[in-house]
């Protein structure tokens, strides 16, 4: 059942830290101890990394790229619909990483064959054990989130961006003690969030609006996007995400008092910048709200600020996501939404 929420997704929001300790459980240590992390030893070091993913797992495929590439391997990741073999470099130097949380996304399984067929070494980043994905590829890390029933994938998300975290460290046999003892600290972090967090109170400020921005650089900028996500298939209001940078590039000339702007400013994902890029939306009038840790004092340009504590820059967008999930999910609350069930979505989405 709900334990006592009004939704699944409410519940599943609250259940993020267990989600991210089960995730996490003896592989923390066993990264601390360079001891072989789900049998992944065998992988080390592919040429380079290809994620294929949808949705919001696309979202942690584009999180989990980045950290392969500040690690120094050339890791990229492709819309699994938009995947194909045919124009890119696949060979047996390859590691594909499906990203799917059911294991069962058709385009996901799709990319996966022309992978295997092309030689590739697939390995299953999922939380259903023996899905389909889990038993197509050579490997597979399992999330552990535990069932999410919501249709709006929220603690699987955050579990794909920690075991993707995790993968990272264990591909490049690198060892990173302060990621570590962040990935410890993360659980009561998250708890401190759900314990505190004022996105009600933004929610109901914002009922009214046209649209809802979310702009983050570097780390932040998949978060960007999933925020925006969340608040559409949720809500069914107008959202858009966006790498902060882009914001003047055009979407700009959309930005109103009745826009908000949710800005990720988190030290190490270039803050300084970002703060510029909110300070465009000021002058325009558009209201802002930083999910910040702080960091370069961003809260003198906002017009409210979601805090986040600090952590490890490469986690710093687990915790300013769970903002937004409470942001959108408050929303979709007062309007009444049927945010378990949104409409014309599916759980699983087993067509092309
Ligand atoms: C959004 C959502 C979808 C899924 C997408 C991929 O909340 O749930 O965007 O992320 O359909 O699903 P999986 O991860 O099962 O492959």
């Amino acid at each position: 059942g709900k334990s006592g929420y009004d939704h699944y997704m409410l519940k599943e929001i609250n259940e993020q830290p267990t989600a991210v300790r089960q995730c996490c459980g003896e592989r923390v240590s066993e990264l601390e101890r360079t001891i072989d992390v789900d049998s992944l030893s065998a992988l080390s070091v592919p040429e380079r990394v290809q994620f294929v993913a949808c949705g919001t797992s696309y979202h942690a495929a584009l999180y989990g790229a980045r950290l392969l590439r500040e690690r120094g391997v050339p890791a990229t990741a492709f819309l699994a619909s938009e995947y194909d073999t045919a124009t890119l470099p696949v060979d047996e130097s390859t590691l594909v990483v499906g990203v799917t949380q059911s294991g069962e996304t058709a385009d996901t399984m799709g990319a996966l064959r022309g992978a295997n067929g092309a030689g590739a070494t697939t390995l299953a980043v999922t939380n259903v054990v023996g899905s389909s994905a889990a038993r197509t590829c050579d490997h597979v890390m399992y999330v552990r989130a535990g069932p999410e029933i919501g249709v709006a994938a929220t603690k699987t998300f955050v579990s794909q961006q920690i075991a993707l975290a995790m993968l990272a460290c264990e591909l490049t046999d690198e060892y990173d003690d302060d990621l570590v003892e962040a990935l410890r600290d993360l659980p009561d972090k998250l708890q401190s969030i759900l314990d505190s967090s004022s996105g009600r109170e933004i929610a109901r400020e914002y009922l009214e609006a046209d649209a809802y921005f979310f702009i983050g650089r570097g780390y932040n900028a998949p978060v960007a996007l999933e925020g925006a996500l969340k608040m559409k298939e949720i809500t069914y209001k107008h959202a858009e995400g966006f790498p902060a940078g882009e914001l003047k590039h055009g979407p700009l000339a959309l930005v109103t008092d009745r826009t908000p702007v949710f800005a990720l400013v988190t030290a190490g994902s270039n803050p300084t910048k970002t703060i510029g890029n909110v300070k465009e939306v000021e002058t325009r009038g558009g209201p802002v709200v930083a999910v910040t840790d702080g960091c370069d004092d961003v809260a003198r340009y906002a017009d409210h600020v979601l805090e986040v504590p600090e952590t490890h820059s490469a986690l710093a967008p687990v915790l300013g996501n769970v903002q937004l999930q409470l942001v959108s999910y408050w929303v979709a609350n007062e309007l009444g939404r049927s945010i378990d069930k949104p409409r014309n979505l599916a759980k699983s989405v087993t067509v092309e």
